[in-house]
């Protein structure tokens, strides 16, 4: 699943014995992969969109895991453009029922965090580090210094979501401040846990740092998504659907 064109493209250039299946507004894409079923999907942006999506894939199409793949915006000291952040675990950073609950908290849940599958995430971390070895065969010298990346590194723990993109060095060092942990910030991947974790679902996601969440964070969004993003995610779900 991603949330944006771009993301999925590539991926669906890779999908073999393909099927449109239409749920909705959204078209749903069956294939082959490396010897897997696959279904994949554009979710749409934000946390509903997301949260619709994968209660569809498990609810119409009996999906048994399910990985995201696509961009966030870097919070975490040294999480810079180019780099890729495997989640750990996901929380909402705008969700507040307080003082009904403590911040933070999924209501009736008892918990702020959904953690990600050990499995899918060992085989999406082997699978990014075998991209990330060779970054100038995958993406060419050009697009290298057209987006400034040396050595891109992989990453592994906190993504937050929430309905914002964030844009601004303010809201950024906020977020900083009250989630040290987080190393990313994105729209979608805390609900596509709830919904997995609702459903006994095994879920992992894999987000390639797009921006800083800064006051540049907009600043060639579309092109780091066709020239760097979208090559990342079909290299990388390649590789772990080569491993399962
Ligand atoms: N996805 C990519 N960059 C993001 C940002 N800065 N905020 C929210 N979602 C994002």
């Amino acid at each position: 699943m991603s949330a944006m064109e771009g993301e999925l493209r590539a991926i669906l250039q890779q999908l073999t014995h393909q099927e449109k299946v239409t749920v909705g507004p959204r078209d749903f894409w069956l294939g082959h992969w490396h010897g897997q079923h696959v279904v994949a999907v554009l979710s749409r942006i934000g946390k509903v969109a997301a949260a619709t999506t994968a209660t569809a894939l498990v609810e119409r199409f009996g999906v048994s895991e399910m990985v995201f793949t696509g961009v966030a915006g870097g919070l975490g000291v040294g999480v810079t453009v180019g780099d890729v952040v495997v989640a750990s675990r996901f929380l909402q950073h705008d969700l507040d029922a307080s003082p009904l609950f403590p911040r933070y908290e999924v209501p009736l849940y008892g918990r702020s965090h959904f953690d990600t599958d050990a499995r899918l995430v060992s085989a999406l971390a082997q699978a990014t580090q075998s991209v990330l070895a060779d970054p100038l065969g995958l993406l060419g010298a050009q697009t290298l210094r057209e987006f400034s990346l040396v050595a891109p590194r992989l990453h592994h723990g906190l993504i937050i979501s929430g309905d914002r993109f964030v844009a601004s060095t303010g809201e950024s060092a906020a977020l900083q401040r009250a989630l040290p942990d987080a190393l990313a910030v994105e729209m979608e991947g805390a609900a596509v846990a709830q919904v997995c974790h609702d459903y006994g679902i095994p879920f992992a996601a894999v987000r390639t740092i797009s921006d800083r969440a800064d006051d540049g964070a907009h600043h060639d969004f579309n092109r780091f998504m066709a020239s760097v993003a979208s090559r990342y995610s079909a290299a990388i779900i390649s590789e772990m659907l080569r491993r399962l």
